[in-house]
């Protein structure tokens, strides 16, 4: 499906159905034709509220404002309705009074996230009909609202919504195909894109590096370990920007066994190292102005003779050792080790993602990132930049009394906290004894144990995996290069 715009109106072209925004209610816009058809129909324009007038070929959606995620909901719920026809092309005017470019980027991010599907494992197919959405910049009234400020917002919204179904076919992936071998290897393939280089380590590297807390969540597995690192490196690049992200390709607990109910969707633990990769693509096919690096450790979380124990003491790369409470809290263990390599890098800003904890669940829902750190500004700027992104976030706040909660009487830290209160905050300072002193303030954790993998269709995203992560991070990458060139 691809994206195109026209400085024509929206009469003058040729299309099988046409969106119409009811915007504010106002029944009296010029696109809106069928105004009494629609009052006979009991259409309230509502948000997200949609009537096809299948006779016409017009599908009136309403919209509350012009506000980003307005526009997104509005955008999928026609392309909802749209994919089940036989249209092979659909147009869509631009409203005045807009910022110019912003609508038509979160349109063209909403048409490509909402008209996704996940396919791999049907033995029938049912691809995707349409072909063209034309945006005609119809309404626009503002004189700097050029046709190539509109053909850039296109691009940018195209390439951060493919990021982002990158990402979600990884984790769609069932556990058997996407191994951390083969999640390597589809690493390894960015390497096509321009100034992108791609390192692949296994568990002789591990070894070498003394990465003890990652090799013990490995041993029980049959497939070997994987530490992706992947390098993004434009130019004069301004700044250099470390990501790192779980890569569990499945999580049975371990001995720590799971129970059956919980162990379903496990393949979604690898949530985080999608997400880098998702990021570190969609940053490089934008060209933006850093240094990026995605770190990934894979594994499998498994069981059998092999496998490390409650009671074992471990000692990570930075030489600290801890005492296993439970081996269902192992990606803190793969991250302690990759956060130390990643420090390494004297990154400006130093990014984990990680499907972490189920009590990120209990305390914000399905739908939510947790964002933790030492410093607020940084926590703020991210997370105003999600705003933006259509994803929601909210942060927890560390504490000394909680910190108490990881002490072991036989190791420097338990992987546990004692009694399992704020076990969201616990695993975040946890991983924050991997953080190197310097970096502490260029640090942030994302829990992304809700949103990551969610079980029923939920705004423009699907039923399973949702990208969660990516478009947060590049809106905010993004928004931290305009604020560099003002
Ligand atoms: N991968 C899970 C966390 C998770 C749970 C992600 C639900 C997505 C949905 C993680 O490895 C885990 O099992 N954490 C334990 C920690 C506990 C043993 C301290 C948990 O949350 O129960
Ligand atoms: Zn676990
Ligand atoms: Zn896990």
């Amino acid at each position: 499906m691809k994206i195109v715009v026209e400085n024509k109106k929206i009469d003058d072209v040729k299309a099988d159905i046409k969106i119409v925004f009811v915007l504010n209610k106002d029944f009296n816009h010029k696109w809106v034709e069928d105004k009494k058809t629609l009052e006979f129909l009991g259409f309230k324009a509502k948000s997200e509220e949609c009537c096809f007038l299948t006779e016409k070929k017009i599908v009136y959606v309403g919209i509350d404002s012009l506000q980003s995620e307005e526009i997104r909901l509005a955008s999928s719920k026609a392309i909802n309705i749209i994919k089940n026809t036989n249209a092979k092309s659909v147009k869509i005017g631009t409203y005045a009074n807009e910022c110019p470019g912003v609508s038509i980027k979160v349109m063209s991010e909403a048409f490509i996230l909402g008209s996704y599907s996940f396919q791999e494992y049907k033995t029938k197919k049912d691809p995707l009909k349409l072909e063209t959405i034309t945006i005609c910049l119809d309404d626009y009234s503002k004189p700097n609202a050029s046709l190539e400020t509109a053909k850039k917002a296109v691009k940018v919204g195209t390439i951060i919504a493919n990021s982002t179904n990158y990402a979600k076919d990884l984790v769609n992936t069932i556990p058997h195909d996407m191994t951390s071998v083969e999640l390597a290897k589809v690493a390894q393939k960015l390497d096509k894109i321009d100034n992108v280089t791609c390192k692949i380590y296994d568990e002789n590297f591990l070894k070498e590096q003394k990465m003890g807390a990652f090799l013990a969540v490995n041993r029980a597995s049959h497939i070997p370990p994987r530490l992706i690192h992947l390098i993004y490196k434009p130019k004069n690049a301004k700044k250099k920007f470390v990501y790192v992200g779980k890569g569990l390709t499945y999580d049975s607990g371990g001995l720590s066994l799971k129970p059956s109910a919980s162990m379903v969707s496990m393949k979604s633990d690898m949530g985080g190292g999608a997400a880098v990769l998702g990021i570190l693509k969609g940053a490089a096919q934008i060209g933006l102005p850093y240094e990026i690096h995605a770190i990934i450790g894979a594994t499998e979380n498994s069981i059998g003779p092999e496998a490390y124990k409650p009671d074992d003491v471990l000692v990570a790369k930075n030489g600290k050792t801890i005492e296993i409470g439970n081996t269902d809290a192992e990606g803190r263990l793969v991250l302690a080790d990759c956060l130390c390599y990643a420090s390494e890098l004297k990154p400006d800003y130093l990014i984990d993602i990680a499907t972490l904890t189920g009590a990120c669940v209990v305390a914000f829902g399905e739908y939510t990132t947790a964002v933790m750190g030492h410093s607020c500004n940084l926590k703020n700027s991210l997370m105003s930049s999600a705003v933006e992104s259509g994803e929601l976030t909210g942060t927890l706040p560390f504490n000394r009394y909680l910190k108490e909660q990881l002490k072991s009487p036989i190791a420097d830290l338990s992987n546990i906290g004692k009694n399992g209160w704020g076990g969201t905050i616990t695993a975040g300072m946890f991983l924050d004894n991997f953080v190197e002193d310097n970096y502490k303030d260029k640090w942030l954790h994302l829990d992304i144990a809700g949103p990551a993998f969610v079980d029923k269709n939920w705004g423009y995203n699907q039923c399973g995996a949702s990208g969660a992560g990516v478009r947060m991070n590049l809106y905010w990458m993004i928004d931290q290069s305009k604020k560099e060139d003002n």
